[in-house]
């Protein structure tokens, strides 16, 4: 390992080195206009809200016209927003007011496919094979006499095969096409310069609008292995995290264009940059991301798919301390998104050792989940992530502890992989559902500015229990998730060595995670029975109550040390 070079001080390196930014899911965060979902001028009335909850930034899930089969992850106009949204003179103005609150502001970017309703992919239909217009996607022939077998055996991440047959203008069935997600999510060929130059215009679109970056969807799938070889133990579906390579995964090609994206994005003032939804394992995969001509950060998921346990989550820390060190980029902690089972649930789940993936299952049962437990642990799970050295990524309602959402009834549920896995998954609506702003069920819990919205009524139905997560009882009570995450936060901008740097581990036994931040920071978190914290320390703030100088079990606390 190299010597880490020494860091310019926090307000001289770059904001991204020790951002904390909020992922606001657009559709279930705040509703203006009164349809029961989420909006662009729903996130400006709460701007306050995110200010005073003391995150740096924003990202916002795609906001793009869609037909919204994965809800706005398939995208029709690049250039535009979804009329269910606002305009794009709202989100002009969003731009502008998240700045005038001191935050950045994140746009998803979805380059590896586009909906199948894009100008592009339609006049590729009705084209011919073998045109520029099909070769913007990646359309090949069948296999078998009549070309009635798909191309190679790849299957969806939403399950089913990543094929789909077309039929030609004769009305016969004819080409191919590939999907890696939902059938009307066709992928893009980025061996084509077309799509290539087209990107580059979406970024600098959104970058003359003033947005500080871009979250990439897909970040590691754009290109495939030449020949598109058929993959050797294919899964039933294919997993982002992919256990091994495959041939649409992690391919060298994606640098290339990463390495062009930063010269556009360092050709705008203000520190602009790009963060890696790339589902790659190890960390040091990870770090050929973050080379210092290509992105800025990557989500570290072998940290949000690590259970809660001391040995796992302190390897995945190592190494991507290391690895990131490597390449001089800081680590991007996650345990929340829009597509994972929320951490007050997955925390509690029993770990059965070996089995991969284990934290991210959904299904479970319901009857054994101690929301308590599980509460309790993701709030020590937040103090460990925000002291940790780099930035952190926080899903909305994740500083409420809201759990999964587990009572969807199942003609209610929206996510493709629903209906994709035969009915076998009941995908990603339950950490989906509209948050909860206001203790009475009027508008949703005060997601809507419709009062007569009920809970039920929202886009996906809010569970009963929604309203005692609710923002305006959480506001009022000091020891709440929320008032948690506000004093960690403002603990954190005033404190000079966290965010990026150095961390130290202390050797407080094989159920403790405990480090240094400096000289007088501390970071420990229990997982086993109650221990003593170290003499004549100061608590500065902790995830669950302390009394006197023991830390309970699933307790995390920051200390100021050495305090006569
Ligand atoms: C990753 C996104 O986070 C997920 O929500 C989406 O379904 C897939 N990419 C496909 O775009």
């Amino acid at each position: 390992m190299t010597d880490p070079k020494p860091l310019p001080s926090r307000s001289e390196r770059p904001w991204w080195r020790d951002a904390v930014t909020y992922q606001i899911y657009i559709r279930s965060f705040a509703d203006a206009n009164g349809d029961g979902k989420g909006d662009v001028n729903g996130i400006r009335t709460r701007l306050p809200y995110l200010k005073q909850l003391g995150v740096d930034a924003l990202w916002i899930t795609p906001w793009y016209p869609s037909p919204q089969i994965d809800h706005g992850y398939d995208v029709a106009d690049y250039m535009d927003i979804e009329p269910e949204y606002g305009t794009l003179e709202q989100a002009e103005l969003l731009i502008k007011e998240t700045h005038e609150h001191g935050m950045k502001l994140l746009v998803d970017i979805v380059p590896n496919h586009s909906s199948d309703k894009h100008v592009w992919f339609q006049e590729a239909l009705k084209s011919q094979p073998g045109s520029p217009a099909r070769d913007r996607y990646m359309f090949r022939d069948g296999k078998g006499k009549d070309g009635e077998l798909p191309p190679n055996n790849w299957q969806a991440v939403f399950g089913g095969p990543a094929w789909e047959r077309v039929r030609g203008i004769d009305g016969k069935l004819e080409q191919w096409y590939l999907h890696l997600f939902a059938v009307e999510q066709p992928d893009f060929n980025w061996e084509n310069s077309e799509v290539r130059t087209y990107f580059e215009k979406v970024l600098m679109f959104w970058l003359d609008r003033g947005v500080d970056g871009f979250r990439i969807d897909v970040a590691h799938g754009m290109v495939k292995m030449a020949g598109l070889p058929d993959v050797v133990a294919p899964d039933p579906k294919a997993e982002m995290l992919a256990p091994e390579n495959r041939p649409f995964w992690d391919q060298d090609g994606v640098h290339e264009i990463y390495r062009q994206w930063r010269k556009i994005l360092d050709s705008y003032p203000g520190d602009r940059m790009a963060v890696a939804e790339a589902w790659v394992s190890p960390a040091s995969r990870i770090a050929r991301y973050l080379r210092h001509d290509e992105l800025a950060n990557s989500f570290n998921f072998d940290f949000l798919s690590a259970p809660w346990e001391p040995v796992m989550l302190k390897k995945m820390i190592d190494r991507s301390m290391q690895a990131l060190q490597e390449v001089g980029a800081p680590s991007s902690w996650v345990f929340n998104n829009h597509d994972v089972v929320r951490s007050v649930d997955r925390f509690d789940l029993d770990l059965t050792p070996g089995k991969a993936n284990t934290t991210l299952e959904r299904q479970g049962d319901p009857a054994k989940f101690n929301i308590a437990r599980g509460t309790r642990r993701a709030r020590a799970g937040a103090l460990l992530m925000l002291a940790l050295p780099g930035g952190a990524y926080v899903y909305q309602g994740e500083e409420l502890a809201l759990p999964e959402a587990r009572e969807i009834p199942e003609d209610r549920l929206t996510d493709p992989r629903w209906s994709l896995s035969k009915h076998t998954d009941r995908g990603r609506d339950g950490c989906r559902v509209p948050l909860p702003w206001r203790s009475e069920s009027e508008g949703a819990f005060g997601f809507s500015t419709n009062s007569a919205l009920t809970p039920t009524e929202a886009w996906l139905p809010q569970s009963s229990t929604w309203g005692s997560f609710a923002v305006n009882l959480q506001d009022k009570d000091p020891d709440s998730t929320l008032n948690l995450y506000r004093n960690a936060l403002a603990i954190r901008r005033s404190e000079p060595e966290l965010g990026d740097g150095q961390m130290t581990w202390l050797n407080a036994g094989s159920l403790v995670l405990a480090f240094t931040r400096s000289d007088d920071f501390a970071c420990y978190v229990n997982f086993g029975p109650a221990i003593d914290l170290p003499a004549g320390s100061e608590i500065l703030v902790s995830s669950s109550p302390i009394e006197g100088n023991s830390l309970p079990s699933d307790t995390a606390v920051w200390l100021r040390l050495n305090k006569k």
